[in-house]
C-alpha cells in the first residue's frame, strides 16, 4: 500500500511514468487485470492449506514464487525498492509489510499473506488473513470485522460516488465495532503501475475526496486495528506495527469502477474469501 503523507521518497521509474492524473482504462485492459487478479487470487487459495502451526513464511513465499511464475506471472515485490520476497506476511501486531522468515507459525496467530503479480504488464495486488490452528474469539471477531469493512467500502463504488464514501463507510463501521483504522497507509491506483493515483484513505468524509469514473482501477485494503491506529516502521525499514502491539488485520481486492458499480479482479477462485478456510 502506499505510505500516506510522506509517500515513497525513492525516485524510481515508477514515479517518473506517473502524470498525476487518474488512469480510464478500456474494455481491453479490464481483460488484462482480470487475468492478473484472478492468477494473484490463486496463489492466496494455493497457500491456504499451507499456513499451519510449524510452517515457515519463508516456505509459503516460495511456493508463492513457484505457483506465479508456473501461471506465467512476475512477482511484483520481488526487486521493488529493494524488497527481496514475493509475498508479505504479517503476523498478530504486524500490519502491513511483514517479511517473510525461517521461523515457524504458531497455533493462535493470525496473519495476513498479500501477494501482488504482473502478468502481460498488468498488476493483481491482493491480500487476506488466515488463522494458524486455533485462534481465540477476539482475533475472529477482528478478522470479520475487517473483511466486512472491506467489502462495505467496495459497496460505495459506483460512477459519481467518490473516495471519501469509500473510507467513510469503512471508518464507520469499523468504529461501530470499537476497533480503529490505519491511518498511516492507503489504498491506491494500479494498473500497468503498481502504485498509482488516486490514494484510497480508509477513513474520511462521504462525498469528499476524487470523483470516482467508469474505468478507473485502484486497491481498497483497510488495515483495522483492535486497540490505537497509531503504527510505527521496525529498523528493517518494512515492517509496520501497531504502536501499541495489538492485533490488527488487513484483507485487499484489487478493482475496477465499471458503467453501473465494480468488478473486483481478485475475488477467490475456491469461495477463500475469509478463515477458516478448512
Ligand atoms: N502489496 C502491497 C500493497 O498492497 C505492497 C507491498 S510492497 C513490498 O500495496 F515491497 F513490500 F512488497
Ligand atoms: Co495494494
Ligand atoms: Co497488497
Amino acid at each position: 500500500m502506499n505510505l500516506i503523507e510522506t509517500g515513497y521518497s525513492e525516485a524510481n521509474a515508477e514515479e517518473f511514468s506517473r502524470d498525476g492524473s487518474i488512469k480510464i482504462h478500456s474494455a481491453a485492459d479490464f481483460e488484462g487485470m482480470r487475468k492478473a487478479g484472478h492468477v494473484a487470487a490463486a496463489c492466496l487459495d494455493m497457500v491456504a492449506p499451507m499456513v499451519k502451526p510449524g510452517a515457515t513464511t519463508e516456505a509459503i513465499d516460495t511456493a508463492a514464487r513457484e505457483f506465479l511464475l508456473d501461471h506465467g506471472a512476475v512477482p511484483a515485490c520481488l526487486g521493488y525498492r529493494g524488497y527481496k520476497h514475493t509475498l508479505c506476511t504479517s503476523i498478530n501486531h504486524v500490519v502491513c509489510h511483514g517479511i517473510p522468515n525461517e521461523k515457524s507459525l504458531k497455533n493462535g496467530d493470525i496473519v495476513n499473506i498479500d501477494v501482488t503479480c504482473i502478468l502481460d504488464g498488468w498488476h493483481g495486488d491482493t491480500s487476506r488473513m488466515y488463522s494458524v490452528g486455533t485462534i481465540n474469539r477476539k482475533a475472529e471477531r477482528l478478522i470479520n470485522i475487517t473483511y466486512d469493512s472491506l467489502m462495505l467500502g467496495i459497496a460505495q463504488i459506483k460512477p459519481g460516488n467518490t473516495t471519501g464514501d469509500i473510507g467513510a463507510a469503512i471508518q464507520q463501521f469499523a468504529e461501530s465495532q470499537r476497533c480503529s483504522v490505519v491511518q498511516d497507509f492507503c489504498g491506491h491506483g494500479l494498473g500497468r503501475l503498481f502504485h498509482d493515483v488516486p490514494n484510497i484513505l480508509h477513513f474520511g468524509t462521504a462525498g469528499h475526496g476524487d470523483v470516482l469514473k467508469e474505468g478507473m482501477f485502484f486497491t481498497v485494503e483497510p488495515m483495522i486495528n483492535l486497540g490505537r491506529p497509531d503504527t510505527k516502521v521496525l529498523a528493517d525499514g518494512w515492517t509496520a506495527v501497531t504502536r501499541d502491539k495489538k492485533l490488527t488485520a488487513q484483507f485487499e481486492h484489487s478493482l475496477g469502477v465499471t458503467a453501473t458499480g465494480v468488478e473486483i479482479f481478485t475475488k477467490s477462485p475456491a469461495g477463500l474469501d475469509r478463515p477458516p478456510y478448512a
